[in-house]
C-alpha cells in the first residue's frame, strides 16, 4: 500500500450499501471512481428515470463545476464530491430554500463533528471566513416532470498546497486531529438531509418560517456587512439585514436572488 492510498482510503462501498441502518431506507448510493461531474452523472440518470434519493459519489471529479460558471477542483480521495437526486413536491418557487437547506445541513453535521461552522449566503460552508464547502442546485427536466440535482462538494484532506484558492480551506488544513473518514461523513450528511429535506416537504405552513428562523442562526451573512457582485455586473454594498419568504439575501432596500457574496471586513471599510 502506498502512503497515499493509506493517507487517503478509498470510500467503503460496503458501508455505503442500502443495508447499512445508518443510511435511511431509499437512499441509493452509486460510486463512480472518476467521472467530470457528479451532477453531470447524475442529470443523465434522472433523465433516464432514476428514483429521488439516487445518489453519485464520485472518488476523483475532473470537471467538478461550481456555482455561477465556476470550477470545482479536488484532487483523488481528498474531498466528498456528491449529487443528490430529489423530487420537490413544493412549487418551484420554493426551490431556492432546498438550496439554502443544504448549506445549513452541511453545516449542522460539520458543526457536530466539532468544527465552528456557519453557512454564507446562499449556501457556502466556512470555518472562519474560509469555504470549506459548496453546493450547487441545478434543475432537470425529466418525462416525470422537474427534478433537482443537489451537488455537494465537501473539502476533506487537501493539504494547503492542494487548496485551489487562498481563500478556501478543508478539514484537515482546519484540524489535522479531527479529520473525518469520507464514508462516515457522507452518511452522516446524507441521513441529515434526508431528515430536513423531509421536515420542509411534509412541514406544512409551519416549515417555512422556522427553516427561515434555523437558517438565519446558522448564517454569518446576516448583520454584516456585504459586497455582492450581481449577475449583470453591478456592485451591491451594504448591510444583510435578512433573507425573505423566497430565500432571497436582503441588503438595504433590495432582495438578491443570485450574487457572489463577499463578506466586508470591518477594518477594510472606507
Ligand atoms: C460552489 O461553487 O460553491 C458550488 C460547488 C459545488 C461542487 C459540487 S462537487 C459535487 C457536485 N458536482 C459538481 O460538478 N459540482 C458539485
Amino acid at each position: 500500500m502506498t502512503s497515499e492510498s493509506s493517507a487517503r482510503p478509498p470510500l467503503d462501498t460496503e458501508r455505503l450499501a442500502g443495508s447499512n441502518p445508518d443510511l435511511p431506507a431509499g437512499i441509493a448510493v452509486e460510486v463512480v471512481k472518476e467521472t467530470g461531474s457528479t451532477n453531470a452523472l447524475l442529470t443523465t440518470r434522472a433523465r433516464e428515470g432514476a428514483p429521488e434519493w439516487h445518489v453519485v459519489v464520485a472518488e476523483h471529479q475532473t470537471a467538478g463545476r461550481g456555482r455561477l460558471d465556476r470550477v470545482w477542483h479536488t484532487p483523488a480521495r481528498t474531498a466528498l464530491t456528491f449529487s443528490v437526486l430529489l423530487r420537490p413536491v413544493l412549487p418551484l418557487a420554493s426551490w431556492p430554500w432546498l438550496s439554502l437547506l443544504t448549506g445549513r445541513t452541511v453545516r449542522e453535521v460539520l458543526a457536530g463533528s466539532g468544527y465552528p461552522a456557519a453557512v454564507k449566503w446562499p449556501n457556502d460552508v466556512l470555518l472562519g471566513e474560509q469555504k470549506v464547502a459548496g453546493i450547487l442546485l441545478e434543475r432537470v427536466e425529466t418525462a416525470s416532470g422537474p427534478a433537482a440535482v443537489v451537488g455537494i462538494g465537501i473539502n476533506v484532506a487537501m493539504t494547503r498546497e492542494e487548496l485551489p484558492v487562498p481563500e478556501a480551506t478543508s478539514l484537515a488544513v482546519a484540524d489535522p486531529d479531527r479529520v473525518p473518514d469520507r464514508t462516515g461523513l457522507l452518511i452522516a450528511v446524507l441521513a441529515r438531509l434526508h431528515r430536513d429535506y423531509g421536515a420542509w416537504q411534509t412541514g406544512g405552513e409551519t416549515a417555512a418560517p422556522q427553516l427561515a428562523d434555523s437558517y438565519a442562526a446558522a448564517c454569518a451573512t446576516l448583520g454584516r456587512r456585504v459586497r455582492v457582485q450581481l449577475p449583470s455586473g453591478e456592485v451591491l454594498t451594504g448591510t444583510a439585514t435578512g433573507v425573505d419568504e423566497y430565500g432571497r439575501l436582503v441588503v438595504g432596500e433590495q432582495a438578491v436572488s443570485v450574487g457572489d457574496v463577499v463578506h466586508v471586513r470591518l477594518d477594510s471599510v472606507t
